[in-house]
């Protein structure tokens, strides 16, 4: 055999030890979670600052060491906020008791029009528990950016006001800060509730 052909031998089984390797890794990482979605929060999430219902500034210590199912979105949004939101309501009430350890949490992408009172109206229409999130269009960006979050402001000449194009996902978050799994629009109530319930059970 010339050098050459030994080389890609070598180089194949390599890459075949690359790719198993990493299937090993995978088939780990989705026993360990039993739903095959583990991204952790490393890339995703920090620190913030900003203002609930009530007014007051909070930092995301407050909700250090809790369950949180986050969602971003604004209040004037037509349609598919309220749908995410009511489906975060819901199943917290199919959770049950177990439910109760997790804090929902709606921040603003639109804090000009969502100040803490438009926020507080707001919130109450889905759960007693929902905390609602704004503050400055700084505090906002900045939120917006470390948790990956796209909206943008959208006028056209027929409308009178603006809209707002976002990202349409329920992040769930554990007490340690890892993003246990991200549900779309498209996944339904019973969906978050029994991944939810299991990852809730892995780690209570
Ligand atoms: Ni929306």
């Amino acid at each position: 055999m010339d050098k050459s052909r030994i080389r890609r031998i070598l180089l194949g089984l390599a890459i075949g030890a690359l790719i198993a390797g990493g299937f090993i890794a995978g088939q780990i990482l989705s026993d360990k979670n039993g739903n095959g979605i583990s991204i952790t929060a490393r890339d995703f999430g920090g620190p913030f600052t900003l203002v609930n219902q009530d007014g007051e500034t909070v930092t995301d210590k407050n909700y250090e060491g809790q369950w949180r199912m986050l969602y971003f979105g604004f209040t004037f949004c037509p349609a598919i906020c309220p749908t995410e939101l009511q489906k975060m309501a819901t199943a917290l009430e199919e959770l049950g008791e177990a439910g109760e350890q997790i804090t929902p949490i709606f921040i603003s992408v639109d804090p000009e029009r969502d100040t803490p009172a438009v926020m507080k109206q707001y919130v109450a229409l889905f759960h007693p528990r929902l905390v609602g999130l704004t503050g400055t269009v700084e505090q906002v960006e900045a939120v917006k950016k470390s948790y990956k979050i796209f909206a943008t402001k959208v006028k056209d000449e027929t409308m009178s006001d603006y809209t707002v194009d976002h990202s349409s996902f329920i992040y769930l978050l554990s007490p340690d800060n890892d993003l246990v799994r991200i549900f779309r629009t498209q996944d339904p109530v019973e969906e978050i509730v029994h991944v939810t319930s299991k990852a809730l059970q892995a780690m209570p």
